[in-house]
């Protein structure tokens, strides 16, 4: 959720920070903007809409220096506009923000009766304005961010140029990611790796109130108390091809079917696939943990609700689950000596981020799952597991989120095993399927021209229903979602047996209702859902099995079938949410929307 870039160094950087903003737009298109120190002023361009904008504004007004800041903006205060772009500048410096300065409205008021003039309706300029007054009052670059720093409350990640400071990026984050990156006489500062990946893998990851300044041949840290300190430097190795669309069209298939290997990636660093015994990194005491408690937003958020249902059943923990914006107001009384669990693609959004604080103070064991190695709830939870999904440029969640599942799957009868509540044998049964899945994924999204089409059906829609039973209602609630995130249908994701008190009213003969009736111990009573559907003239499309269809064909239901293969019911969810993804994907292509940057969504939510 708005993306910062940042170089300095010897060479040009202009086209350099935009490239860097290519890799970044998953945070945030509205506009983009970049300032450079160029002959002793400030240049900047700045363009509304997608980063193309930009770069056509640029091809014909280029800008020169090797100093240089970098943003994309998701908007918060003030609408998407050239004004409200950044970087935002005064006389004396330029900024980029990421996150939301709370105290802008009576910092604002303080600076406009001193004098200051201000020209857009962000919160952002509050920053520009303070450091321009503290600078004019005498204070040095360092001293006006210190000062402008005990000013501001909110979470932010900034990066500041000083006009007459032509070396020198001043940097600051608190609750906003923030990465510095060491180059060969050059260097930068991200919002995230994958942004510097093609100029650097050796990165220092700032860690929460610190501030630094940044040069080309130096990086000097301070921690909130302004002593300065050393923050290791991590080498992570990601590939800058992971920005790239490898020859599909849109990110979004692309990481769709890169789900075979994605998964294998993951099973197979928690599975030693030749013994077929769990191999974590992680050695959770699942005997002394007496309640669970999920947290997480969006899609993550479906991941724990599958995993509700796995560790009752399979583990016999009780588990709460819960939304982080939700959790964090709640109160909820957290038992002695329960976990918190909380799963997020970024590592990043900072309502779960939040969450993760409150139950660590709430002394909760945190268990994190993330898919960015070096994030912020990646370092924070007491217990980390990675999901291997690689970087996820696609606004809409797909790979992360069957990442997801597998880690969970594998956390479950890790949990099992160690309370006893599943026999060897069983164990490696369910380790067994897991192992399997990267084929029956692959089979799966093979099947393409069945999704496309049920897309048809979809596409003239206003509304769509998704239900299900068990571990398949939150993949119809994850499947609605997907559908409204790109394609701008209107859906809801129900438990099956719930239709009948209250969406059932909405059924008539323009309405697909989406049915995920897998042969497991509740396909009976979704069939019976599926005929209240029929019954009432709904478009009924049910995606079932071999068994499921002989049920259909036998009662003579008149449905659509999507025959998916038989399945196990651990792996189940996760196949049954391959057709959802490549559903909505193909309805977004027929609907002509964007898939990749659909409107007002951003990744990596890092503003509450
Ligand atoms: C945004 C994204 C979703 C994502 C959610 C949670 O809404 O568009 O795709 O599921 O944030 O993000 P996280 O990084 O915490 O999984």
């Amino acid at each position: 959720m708005c993306g910062i870039v940042g170089i300095v160094g010897h060479q040009p950087v202009a086209q350099r920070l935009i490239d860097g903003l290519k890799r970044l737009e998953y945070r945030g298109y509205d506009s983009a903007g970049i300032a450079t120190l160029c002959q002793g002023d400030i240049a900047i361009r700045r363009a509304k809409g997608k980063l193309q904008a930009l770069q056509n504004l640029y091809d014909q007004d280029p800008i020169e220096g090797v100093i240089g800041i970098g943003h994309t903006r998701w908007a918060t205060h003030g609408v998407p506009s050239e004004a409200n772009a950044h970087p935002h500048i005064s006389d004396r410096v330029a900024v980029v923000h990421n996150g939301i300065i709370e105290n802008y409205a009576g910092l604002k008021e303080m600076l406009l009766n001193k004098g200051h003039q201000f020209a857009s309706q962000t919160d952002t300029e509050a920053v520009v304005h303070l450091m321009t007054d503290y600078l004019s009052q005498g204070n040095s670059p360092i001293e006006a961010l210190r000062r402008t720093l005990a000013d501001i409350e909110g979470a932010f990640a900034l990066v500041i140029l000083v006009k007459g400071v032509e070396d020198t990026l001043l940097v600051a984050r608190r609750g906003s990611p923030l990465v510095i990156g060491e180059g060969d006489g050059e260097s930068y500062v991200g919002s995230d790796a994958l942004v510097l990946a093609p100029w650097t893998q050796r990165l220092r990851y700032l860690e929460e109130g610190d501030y630094a300044i940044v040069s080309a041949q130096s990086i000097q840290i301070f921690n909130a108390q302004d002593q300065h300190v050393d923050r290791p430097v991590k080498t992570i190795n990601i590939s800058a091809d992971a920005a790239t669309k490898g020859g599909y069209d849109h990110f979004m298939l692309k990481e769709i079917f890169e789900q075979p290997t994605t998964v294998k990636d993951t099973v197979e660093s928690l599975i030693d696939s030749s013994a077929e015994t769990l191999n974590l990194p992680v050695d959770i005491d699942w005997n002394n943990i007496s309640k669970l408690t999920m947290i997480a937003c969006g899609t993550s958020y479906f991941s724990t609700a599958v995993a509700k249902y796995w560790f009752e059943m399979i583990a016999r923990i009780p588990v709460e689950i819960d939304i982080a914006s939700e959790f964090r107001y709640r109160e909820s009384p957290l038992p002695k000596g329960g976990a918190a669990l909380f799963i997020s693609q970024s590592g990043e959004t900072i309502d779960t981020l939040e969450a993760m604080k409150q139950a660590k103070a709430d002394h909760q064991t945190t268990i994190a799952i993330v898919n960015v190695a070096e994030s912020s709830m990646d370092r924070l939870a007491d217990f980390s597991v990675h999901t291997k999904a690689g970087p996820e440029i696609g606004v809409a969640s797909t790979k992360a989120f069957t990442a997801q599942l597998a880690v969970l799957a594998c956390l479950c009868l890790d949990a099992a095993q160690k309370r006893g509540t599943l026999t060897s044998s069983q164990v490696q049964d369910h380790i067994q399927h897991l192992l399997n899945l990267p084929n029956e994924i692959y089979g799966i999204l093979q099947k393409e021209a069945d999704y496309q089409q049920v897309a048809h059906r979809m596409q003239p829609a206003r509304d769509a229903l998704y239900l299900g039973r068990g571990t398949n209602f939150p993949i119809a609630m994850e499947g609605a979602l997907k559908l409204k995130e790109i394609s701008y249908i209107h859906a809801e994701g129900y438990a099956a047996g719930e239709m009948k008190h209250g969406p059932i009213a909405l059924i008539d003969d323009l309405m697909p209702v989406i049915v995920l009736a897998p042969h497991d111990k509740w396909m009976v009573k979704t069939l019976s859902n599926l005929q209240e559907v029929i019954a009432r003239g709904g478009i009924a499309i049910c995606f079932t099995d071999r068994l499921g269809r002989q049920h259909i064909e036998q009662d003579k239901i008149p449905a659509q079938i999507v025959e998916m293969p038989l399945s196990h019911p651990l792996t189940a969810p996760i196949l049954y949410a391959l057709p959802m993804q490549l559903l909505s994907y193909y309805t977004a292509l027929l609907k002509g929307t964007d898939v990749d940057q659909p409107r007002n969504l951003a990744k990596s939510v890092t503003v509450e």
